[in-house]
């Protein structure tokens, strides 16, 4: 309670202070000659994104700085489009979040070829040195976070462990796995879990830290790309070819919510799971409907509120000739990004209503059966 109070404390004083900074600038602080901000986002496709839209509108509805979003439909080449265009209409601000963070270098560079300041939002952009900032939440800790659930919930041992990863292309996926695997390593290790489906994983099972290249033999064993219909074909090869030894009581390890669904319809179909913990992470509200319902264990709220606020926040430090305010650094494999970085919230049954319909994140009636 004590640590939400702080966090929404910071909130307001982020909100106030971005709007003071938009108003009295007649058509925003920056040169005054066209767009202010340019706000990329990879795809419509996935609710998590959609909600980042959303709550840049609302941010930037009374706001005297000129914004425009684009979204990129997971295609890098898209992308680059998406910020030519917003170059040529003169944006000095690029607040960007990668479909692929690599291949985006080539569209941050020829924004920085023109002096606009970079923001990697949510998702860092790697090896290039045009990176200004980066704002992002805690990613190591939304995946200390999903296995530290799983460890929670465990009852006893041999427990079977089915692990899903996020895109390779996306730096997070392995922010989120690295954290999972730094909690979940030493209850493999002392028999709690068994992995179910990772040849890759059981073979590392007794690394506590993996490298790059290790984390990166796993993620291309299970990864979802962060596509549902792949996660759904996934643990559904893998339920298939299961003894009955990885049945019964099982924990999994979903990098999302989009895949959590998909993965935890699929193993509620299987006559032989008797029961099944699930992890998630976005609070999208069909999982929010699912947590309530009992189908999907927990999620990992990260307020997209405060990330719009530090993005919006640092966008106007910038047109102002202010330096942002940075809390960390981040390698992106060529430079250390500076980067503000924001704190997650563990949401299951017990507190859906308490973190996000009390705080004004949902409405109740947005959901059925909440109590
Ligand atoms: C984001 C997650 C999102 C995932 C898939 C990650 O980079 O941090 O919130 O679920 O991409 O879009």
């Amino acid at each position: 309670m004590g640590k939400k109070s702080k966090a929404f404390g910071l909130l307001s004083a982020a909100v106030l202070t971005f709007g003071l900074a938009g108003c009295g600038s007649d058509g925003g602080s920056g040169d005054g000659s066209g767009l202010d901000v340019g706000i990329v986002l990879p795809t419509k496709d996935e609710p998590r994104w959609v909600q980042d839209e959303t709550r840049f509108q609302d941010a930037l509805s009374d706001s005297d700085y000129t914004t425009e979003i684009l979204f990129s439909q997971g295609s890098s080449a898209k992308e680059k489009e998406n910020v030519e265009t917003l170059i040529s209409k003169g944006m000095d601000v690029l607040i960007i979040a990668p479909h692929d963070g690599t291949a985006a270098g080539s569209a941050v560079e020829a924004a920085r070829d023109e002096g606009i300041t970079v923001i990697s939002y949510d998702r860092l952009i790697t090896d290039t040195e045009a990176v200004d900032y980066y704002v992002t939440f805690d990613s190591v800790a939304v995946g200390e976070a999903q296995g530290q659930y799983l460890i929670d919930q465990a009852e006893g041992s041999g427990i079977p462990l089915y692990l899903y990863a996020g895109a390779a292309s996306d730096n997070n996926a392995f922010l989120f796995f690295e954290g999972a695997w730094k909690v979940l390593q030493p209850k493999i290790a002392d028999g709690t879990f068994v992995i179910a489906n990772s040849g890759e994983a059981e073979a590392l099972k007794d690394k506590a830290e993996l490298s790059r290249d290790e984390l990166g033999s796993i993620l291309g064993q299970v990864t979802t790309n962060w596509d549902p219909s792949e996660a759904k074909n996934k643990a559904e090869t893998h339920l298939t070819s299961a003894g009955a030894d990885m049945k019964g009581d099982v924990s999994i390890l979903a990098p999302n919510d989009g895949t959590a669904r998909s993965i935890a319809d699929v193993f509620a179909s299987d006559g032989a799971i008797t029961d099944y913990t699930i992890t998630g992470q976005d609070a999208e509200k069909a999982s929010i409907q699912y947590i309530i319902d009992g189908k999907q264990s927990m999620t990992v709220f990260k307020d997209v509120r405060t990330l719009v606020e530090d993005a919006m926040g640092m966008a106007v430090d910038v047109l102002d000739g202010n330096t942002p305010e940075t809390t960390a650094t981040y390698d992106n494999n060529s430079i250390e990004v500076d980067a503000k970085q924001t704190d997650v919230i563990v949401v299951d049954q017990e507190n859906v209503q308490q973190e996000l319909i009390d705080s004004g994140y949902y409405e109740a009636s947005e959901f059925e059966g909440l109590e």
